[in-house]
């Protein structure tokens, strides 16, 4: 049952897609304020699940998370905000709910942080709306939530192949070598990225004719070897005379305003930009059309980014820090400038007194920025989306976001934005997919070897082992940091088995995937999700449950030889070190250590179950999903979703099989 709590006159977010009546009754399990503030107390053993993409555990238990999409390249474990605000909790305990506090602003939640057995929960304003879900168990409770929200975005079948990225190809034959790389190797690929440097002076929808003489072209010879070229773009537009983005949103006022009403300007990656009101449904309109300069081209999927919106500094705050140190460093610097020197060059970078400075217009209305801050990147990636269903309304185009909020993953996925080369990475990436997955966020993942700071060859393959499983699927680096392409490295052989064996598990990945999708499902669970009565599945943060057949617990530290692994009841491990061998064990539920070589992959069949396994393939258009193999239990039957692949999904393109081993 969902109940609807309205408090002041909140701000319509577009998270909701159902209409609920208003609860005339007492907000049930918390205490209010009626200023903003929900307090509840937690019991000894409560656990509180939730809150998408957040730094530490699955129970989200003893830290102050704040909900303020903020580009954040240091995921430490004391970040507070990352790039999405995704207020969805479930506290599971004595009395087990869901609670969505439906808020476009910033947000706290001090989940036992000042006070163990508190948890409080403060919206900036008391303009929010509170929905309260009861249910039989979590999974159930999720189900109603992600009903509520609406049906989460499903890719093309092409976007869970395997993707090679990273900011740093500089033009065309550096696109070129990364293919002809991947194919000497013998490794699968789907898909190549463009960062940022294909772009003529990092100016949204145009394509630098010196680097890349014929984008078109090269598209065409990528997709002749199945390879999906996929750019990015940025939110901030060029300020540049005669550039027709920039001079169209001047024009017509689709650029967020200054308080004067002039367009406000901030730096990012171009220098000084615009950003597009994208609350605004024909500034929304304008710039998704502009994807078609792509599309025309052949480009079948995008990633946004900088959408939170990233602000590296704003014009006067940077004039008044520059004043500020000529001030400090005109005397003798003691240690006490020094600090407040770097502090305020530290601090101009998404500094949160320049969100206050712009406006959106809403239907006349000029609202204050800080108000909707983190509805900006969801409604880029909404216009993105929108206007691609109608430039090409037979095939699904990948869309996926840096920032978000809950409603977003009605139009795209999102990925885990900029990790860094650390090996609690791996851990962190996996600890927000069921966190994620609740808010129906499924076309996600990490960027796998890690995007800031430089590799190993060890790390790379353990989170290969991990990021096998996850729907997207992209190496991703930063410029100047180690190269992390899978051919780099000694053992290739060992990356090219990884890899293969994701290309054989795609058809029961994508099958569980749709499931999740259609049903309003988590692909990815807690193992208490499923093993409610099992103490010991409770205390599990770093195994998950992946669709209703398969178990992960991927090795996440450095020299481990293997790991302990709990099994919540008997299960298969299945042990690969090539894609075309495996072996099988028959474990019983319990604790478990299990060798894990580098070169090897593990992973565990749930009882009396089976999944799908393709044959070997090279790209995700050699995949039959005709011509599959049953690994798991003898006697056991999987029911299999699949599609063309490409057209909206619909109950005429849907098929639904049962195999049997
Ligand atoms: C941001 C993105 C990262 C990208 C870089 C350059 O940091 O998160 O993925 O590579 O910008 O465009």
């Amino acid at each position: 049952m969902i109940k609807k709590y309205i408090y002041g006159n909140p701000f319509p977010t577009d998270a909701v897609v159902k209409d609920i009546a208003k609860s005339e009754d007492k907000l049930p399990f918390f205490e209010t304020d009626n200023n903003g503030t929900f307090t509840f107390g937690l019991s000894e053993d409560d656990i509180v699940y939730g809150l998408g993409e957040q730094i530490r555990g699955i129970n989200k238990r003893g830290w102050q998370y704040v909900s303020w999409n903020y580009d954040n390249p240091n995921h430490h474990e004391d970040a507070r905000s990352l790039y999405g605000s995704h207020n969805f909790i479930i506290i599971s305990g004595r009395q087990t709910f869901g609670a969505f506090f439906d808020y476009a602003g910033r947000m706290e939640f001090d989940i036992g942080y000042t006070r163990r057995s508190k948890m409080q929960i403060k919206a900036e304003k008391n303009d929010l709306i509170v929905y309260i879900i009861t249910g039989e168990n979590e999974k159930d409770i999720v189900k109603q939530f992600r009903q509520l929200i609406g049906k989460s975005y499903i890719p093309p079948l092409w976007a869970f192949g395997y993707g090679q990225s990273r900011w740093g190809y500089k033009n065309e034959q550096d696109i070129r070598t990364v293919a002809r790389q991947y194919k000497a190797s013998g490794i699968p690929l789907d898909s190549i990225y463009l960062d940022i440097d294909y772009m003529e002076h990092y100016k949204d929808f145009t394509v630098d004719r010196e680097r890349f003489t014929d984008l078109g072209k090269l598209t065409a010879d990528m997709k002749a070897q199945g390879i999906r070229l996929v750019p990015i773009i940025d939110a901030g537009v060029k300020i540049e005379k005669g550039y027709d983005i920039y001079e169209e949103g001047v024009q017509n006022n689709y650029f967020c305003k200054n308080a004067d009403g002039g367009d406000f300007v901030g730096a990012v990656w171009p220098g000084r930009v615009h950003f597009p009101d994208f609350l605004q449904p024909r500034a929304r309109k304008w710039f998704g059309k502009k994807y078609s300069v792509l599309t025309k081209l052949g480009i079948e999927g995008f990633w946004n980014d900088m959408n939170e919106p990233a602000i590296f500094y704003t014009e006067d705050r940077l004039a008044d820090t520059c004043a500020e140190i000529e001030n400090l460093t005109s005397g003798n610097m003691g240690i006490d400038e020094y600090f407040a020197f770097t502090g305020m060059v530290a601090g101009l970078n998404g500094n949160i007194g320049d969100y206050d400075k712009f406006y959106h217009n809403i239907n006349g209305r000029m609202i204050n920025h800080r108000e909707v801050h983190n509805l900006y990147g969801m409604n880029m990636t909404r216009s993105a989306f929108e206007a691609l269903q109608e430039i090409c309304p037979e095939k699904r185009t990948l869309f996926f976001s840096r920032s978000s909020y809950i409603g977003a993953h009605r139009y795209g996925g999102i990925w885990q934005g900029d990790n860094k080369s650390w090996w609690s990475h791996i851990l962190q990436s996996m600890q927000q997919l069921p966190a994620l997955n609740m808010a129906g966020f499924l076309f996600t993942g990490s960027d796998t070897g890690g995007f800031g700071c430089d590799t190993t060859e060890d790390l790379v393959l353990r989170w290969l082992q991990y990021s096998l499983f996850t729907p997207l699927f992209r190496n991703h680096s930063a410029e100047g940091t180690r190269m992390q392409e899978l051919y780099c490295f000694d053992n290739v052989n060992a990356a090219a088995e990884m890899i293969k064996i994701r290309y054989r598990l795609i058809p029961y990945l994508y099958s569980e995937f749709l499931k999740a999708a259609l049903n309003d499902e988590m692909m990815f669970r807690p193992l208490a999700f499923d093993f409610h009565d099992d103490p010991m599945a409770k205390q599990v943060d770093d195994q998950l449950l992946l669709g209703n057949e398969l178990m992960i617990a991927p090795v996440y530290r450095q020299n481990a030889q293997g790991r302990y692994v709990y099994l919540p009841e008997e299960m298969m491990l299945i042990r690969m070190k090539s894609s075309n061998e495996h072996i099988t064990e028959i474990l019983p539920k319990g604790h478990h250590y299990v060798d894990i070589a580098l070169d090897e992959l593990v992973f565990f069949i749930r009882s009396k179950k089976s999944v799908p396994f393709g044959k070997a393939a090279y790209n995700t258009s050699e995949i039959d999903m005709n011509s599959l193999d049953l690994l798991g239990y003898p006697d056991s039957s999987y029911v299999l979703y699949s599609d063309n692949g490409i057209s909206p999904v619909s109950d005429d393109s849907l098929s639904i099989s049962e195999l049997r081993k």
